[in-house]
């Protein structure tokens, strides 16, 4: 089989403290998800009710699932596939495991696909706020940027290639030199800024309304499809489903204690989201703006806002500044799978990481033209996603199917062709409350949610 090449487990790579672990694993969770995403999708779904399914979903389905995925790859050290190849034989499965790994690793190319090309506005953006900001600028102005981002190919295919090209140089490198360095110094930064911008938002924004909205009780209209977009929203935040926590839980040491170190980095994505919450809506509150202005929320409405506040330019800067970190300390954990894929097939970690990003910067063409010339191409109107172009496809496609089915094929591996008491051991937990509550959850809370997820959502 084609993992035992990386059989010799003393040479496999592992971060080198247990800090190092949680700082990157973060890194991955953290993400455009939580800045560009979370706002905007609780903003479209009226704020309160939707955050509290949110967690709801988070709690009992994404961090169980994620605890999950960490485990297997701890477990399996090695890629996605192999991993999940080993662990298929230790189970004596009949079932074809590594299936979900590789299709775990189309789902990260495709995520990079999108990814890419948002997080190269948000670089564009940077760059334009290192230019003056946009003092002054008129709604015009803001919304001529960014159609001319969006209008134009050649430009995001270039940042998109810039983007990939800075992912492919830390994924090049070894773990400790790549990833861990990277996460090391963007992800405090990208706390710092965050917090001083929450300090901003709340001194001169309308902070109360913010509060009010992300945790107030609004009427809403609760729907299957409300269920669906926040446990989407919850595994995308987490990064579950495509073996990128895998991957990183292949280079966790065996010193670490998984479950707490779950805790720390599901709540510290939670954290960043609030946070992000936080840092933008007592600014579109205060000015008047829409909260339910869509994905649009950041390029378009917050530009406007920075226009006319005292020190615009520079918070301006440091929040796209916040946006790019946070992208590339997750696209590094997106583009880790297919190279440790490729590395066990004989590939050196540079030629890996230069052929998926190139790939990446490929797909990612498709989004770029969803945005411009095919922004009324639905190319899948024929089987009723009517409205949908390629890059909704996409997005959607990965967030509500690929991530929760592989969810549910982990928890079912965990949960049921596992032995409990060799995953217990492999956690460790002792054999008490919390190991019990995680267990059921595992085998029966987080299946028939998913699985009453999907009823629901072909029924509805
Ligand atoms: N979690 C990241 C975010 O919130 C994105 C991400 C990283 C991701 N790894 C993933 C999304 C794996 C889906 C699958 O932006």
């Amino acid at each position: 089989m084609a993992g035992a090449s990386s059989g010799g487990n003393s040479a496999y790579p592992s971060f080198s403290s247990r800090i190092a672990f949680i700082i990157v694993t973060a890194g991955s969770a953290v993400g455009l998800g939580n800045v560009w995403g979370f706002p905007y999708v609780a903003g479209q779904n009226g704020g309160g009710g939707f955050v509290l399914i949110y967690l709801l979903a988070l709690a009992f389905v994404a961090a169980p699932a994620f605890m999950a995925e960490l485990m297997l790859g701890r477990m399996g050290k090695a890629s996605p596939p192999n991993a999940l190849g080993r662990l298929q034989a230790k189970a004596g499965s009949r079932l074809h495991w590594p299936l979900v790994g590789w299709t775990g690793l189309v789902g990260t190319i495709l995520v990079l696909s999108f990814y890419a090309v948002i997080a190269g506005q948000a670089m564009d953006y940077a760059i334009e706020a290192a230019k003056g900001g946009f003092a002054g600028w008129s709604d015009h102005e803001v919304q001529a940027l960014d159609a001319d981002f969006k209008s134009s190919m050649p430009m995001m295919a270039l940042w998109s290639a810039i983007f990939m090209g800075l992912t492919a140089l830390i994924v090049s490198f070894d773990i400790n030199t790549g990833l861990e360095k990277a996460g090391k110094v963007m992800m405090p930064a990208l706390l710092m800024i965050l917090l001083g911008m929450v300090i901003y938002s709340g001194n001169t924004g309308d902070f109360g309304a913010a509060v009010d909205f992300l945790f107030g009780f609004h009427k809403m209209d609760v729907t299957p499809r409300l269920f669906l977009e926040a446990v989407g929203q919850a595994f995308f935040t987490l990064g579950v489903g495509v073996g990128g926590i895998m991957t990183y839980g292949s280079y966790m040491g065996s010193n670490v204690n998984l479950p707490r170190a779950t805790l720390w980095i599901v709540a510290m994505d939670l954290f960043v989201a609030l946070a992000a919450g936080l840092a933008i809506f007592p600014l579109v509150f205060s000015s008047g703006v829409s909260a339910a202005a869509g994905p649009g929320l950041v390029f378009l409405t917050l530009p406007l806002i920075f226009a006319d506040i005292p020190g615009g330019a520079v918070v301006a800067f440091a929040f796209f500044l916040l946006l790019t970190f946070a992208a590339v300390t997750s696209s590094i954990s997106l583009l880790s799978p297919t190279v440790a894929r490729l590395e066990e097939a004989g590939w050196s970690r540079r030629k890996g990481a230069v052929l998926m990003a190139s790939l990446a910067v490929i797909i990612s063409l498709l989004t770029a033209y969803s945005f411009a010339g095919g922004k009324h191409v639905f190319p899948l109107a024929a089987l009723g996603l009517d409205g949908m172009t390629f890059f909704d496809l996409i997005r959607e496609g990965v967030s509500n199917f690929i991530l929760p089915l592989s969810g549910l094929a982990y928890a079912l591996m965990v949960g049921w062709a596992l032995s409990r008491e060799e995953v217990r051991k492999a956690l460790p937990m002792e054999d008490g409350l919390m190991f019990r509550l995680w267990h059921g959850v595992i085998r029966y809370v987080a299946p028939i949610c998913i699985t009453a997820l999907f009823i629901g959502a072909v029924a509805g």
